[in-house]
């Protein structure tokens, strides 16, 4: 089959030099920016690719001429004249790399790894937008498929309309967002919030095969719902008509430790972030801070005796018990005083773990307002919702029956916490009704559970993640339990290795420094090895996306939620049917 080459864009040049990673293209005198992604034809034994080339680097050449310097310096003198009709000799070298290449196989498109190299003097086209999309969409049709939208194919300054997705099946295999300040990682959250409730959606319209997602959203600056500019959250959900809204949100989506504060739209879809500290296993505490082996020792002991009520009896403590020192027992109890003082985390009354739990396993949203929390308090609810739902399906994973599931999650979990979530657990785990006999679900088939860990660098450090952390079984398990991590941070190289090896996509912005430049380099899941000058002249909102299941590394620029919100509200208001991903072009 003969391609329609004129369907690729215009004609830019002819491929030079160069082997399976690089080339040296000889093009027209045209305005290239460095990132631009120019397209290969190539025919070799008749076997018709398509290459696909990103520029790293440029150079202006002028045909027959060996010094350029020369040619200014007798211009400067000589005037104009010297010049009359060298423009047809003034061309563009252009350097970079070979990212892959497309063909077509029994009719459809698959996309390789750069293990071949174009014709000799093969044709090279410059895609345009508005003519090219069609075509680049359908080759690059196995690198930017999936369900999470994330942004559209960057080339150089400009986009095409080839939308860039995610994979859901591959969010329990972590996923990094990484940027410095400003470089977009708070908007790039709300377009990815907006991509898993329009995921639900199309699956609460009718498409049962439409995975389900759940999302647990740390949001630090309390921005998420009602957002960085214009739109937030908060304004997709009150453009859903009332039953939409219930399927796909529930009666609530906002959590934050201070309901009075939070203004009166909002507050009619929050609730109170209140955690008991019976429902807090001394692990969760290993996971965000440094214990010495005695504390351990001593917080084990009183694990084992009085059980949930551990961080009650110690803290009701006037001395320490035989055999653990007073500067242990000092030292633990320090450590306890902000789980003392905390609102979030209080001795009695009513908890919010059980609905987080029943919104995370009916492929719900949250979003967490930590404004007010301190770094510790705002670590520890991570980790004990983290851990929370990891035991649960932790439990289910090990149990045949839901009758096996009841006694492994009365071993693993808080007695309290577990009897009051017992009976919702059954329901959503039991494949037949919710006798004891019933057989069990796979995790598999169960909502896919993202929860952000924001300011990363603090709990998944290599000295937290050397101990009994909870994210490191995450980390590692995750998988098994459908459960999956998106880690957010200004920095890669402070981040441990079990949780950078186990991470299997990244979408890297600006990064601030020649160091994470060069840690993001080395972390990405696919080589992007000399992208260095790429990440230097980066603008926010740009990124580049890698991940382990693809070959190429794929540019994206990532639209402004407020633009994707107005372009896709009406899909919202009812049954309109209409598919919010979908293009209109
Ligand atoms: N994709 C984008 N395109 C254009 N502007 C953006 C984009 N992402 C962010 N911005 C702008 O940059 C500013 C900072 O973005 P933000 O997401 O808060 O960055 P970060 O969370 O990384 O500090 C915002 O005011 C926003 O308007
Ligand atoms: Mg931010």
């Amino acid at each position: 089959m003969k391609l329609d080459k004129t369907k690729l864009g215009e004609h830019f040049g002819k491929v030079g030099t160069g082997n399976q990673t690089h080339l040296g293209i000889m093009g027209t005198n045209r305005d290239i920016a460095v990132g631009e992604i120019f397209m290969v034809y190539s025919s070799r034994d008749n076997n018709e690719r398509i290459f696909f080339f990103r520029v790293l680097g440029l150079e202006n050449y002028l045909r027959q001429v060996e010094n350029l310097s020369k040619v200014a310096g007798t211009l400067m003198v000589e005037g104009d004249s010297y010049l009359s009709g060298i423009e047809r000799n003034m061309l563009l070298s252009v350097e970079g790399r070979l990212l892959g290449y497309a063909e077509q196989r029994g009719g459809k498109w698959v996309f390789n790894s750069p293990r071949r190299l174009p014709d000799h003097l093969a044709d090279v086209y410059r895609p345009i937008s508005g003519k090219s999309d069609p075509l680049v969409r359908d080759m690059l049709a196995s690198q930017t498929g999936g369900e999470i939208y994330c942004g559209d194919l960057q080339v150089g300054e400009s986009t095409l309309q080839v939308p860039v997705n995610m994979d859901a099946k591959y969010l329990p295999m972590h996923v990094g967002i990484f940027g410095a300040t400003g470089a977009g990682k708070s908007n790039l959250m709300m377009v990815l919030i907006k991509s898993f409730i329009d995921a639900n959606l199309k699956a609460s319209r009718g498409n049962d095969d439409v995975t389900k997602l759940s999302a647990f959203c740390i949001d630090p600056h309390d921005e998420f719902a009602s957002g960085v500019d214009d739109y937030g959250i908060q304004d997709i959900v009150e453009n859903m008509d009332e039953q939409t809204r219930l399927t796909v949100f529930g009666d609530f989506y906002y959590l934050t430790t201070h309901l009075a504060a939070t203004s009166r739209e909002i507050r009619r879809y929050a609730r109170e972030l209140r955690i008991l500290w019976s429902e807090i296993k001394p692990r969760d505490l290993y996971s965000i801070m440094d214990f010495t082996n005695q504390m351990g020792a001593f917080i084990d002991g009183q694990y084992s005796n009085s059980g949930e009520d551990w961080i009650a009896d110690i803290l009701g403590m006037d001395e320490p018990p035989g055999g653990t020192t007073k500067a242990t027992f000092r030292a633990v109890k320090r450590r306890l005083r902000f789980v003392e003082r905390s609102p979030v985390f209080a001795k009695s009354g009513s908890s919010v773990l059980a609905d987080i739990f029943e919104a995370m396993e009916t492929g719900k949203i949250l979003v967490v307002n930590t404004s007010l929390m301190g770094d510790m308090e705002q670590f520890l609810l991570t980790t004990v919702v983290t851990r929370t739902l990891s035991d649960l399906r932790r439990a289910l994973k090990s149990s045949g029956n839901l009758g096996d599931f009841e006694k492994q999650g009365e071993k693993r979990l808080p007695a309290s916490f577990f009897s009051k979530v017992k009976k919702k657990a059954k329901s959503f785990y039991g494949v037949s009704g919710t006798t004891n006999e019933s057989p069990v679900m796979d995790p598999k088939n169960l909502p896919v559970i993202q929860v952000t860990v924001e300011e990363a660098p603090s709990i998944l450090n290599p000295e937290l993640m050397r101990g009994r952390s909870v994210f490191k079984d995450i980390s590692r398990q995750g998988r098994k339990f459908n459960i999956g991590l998106l880690v957010i941070s200004q920095q890669v190289s402070v981040l441990d290795n079990v949780i950078l090896s186990q991470m299997n996509t990244e979408i890297n912005l600006r990064l601030g420094n020649e160091r994470e430049i060069a840690s993001c380099i080395e972390n990405a899941s696919v080589n992007i090895a000399g992208f260095e000058n790429e990440f230097r002249v980066m603008s926010r909102g740009e990124a580049i996306l890698t991940a382990s299941y693809r070959e190429m590394p794929i540019p994206v620029k990532i639209p402004l939620f407020d633009d994707i919100y107005r372009r896709d509200k009406g899909n919202y208001k009812s049954n309109s049917g209409n598919d919010p991903e979908e293009y209109i072009i």
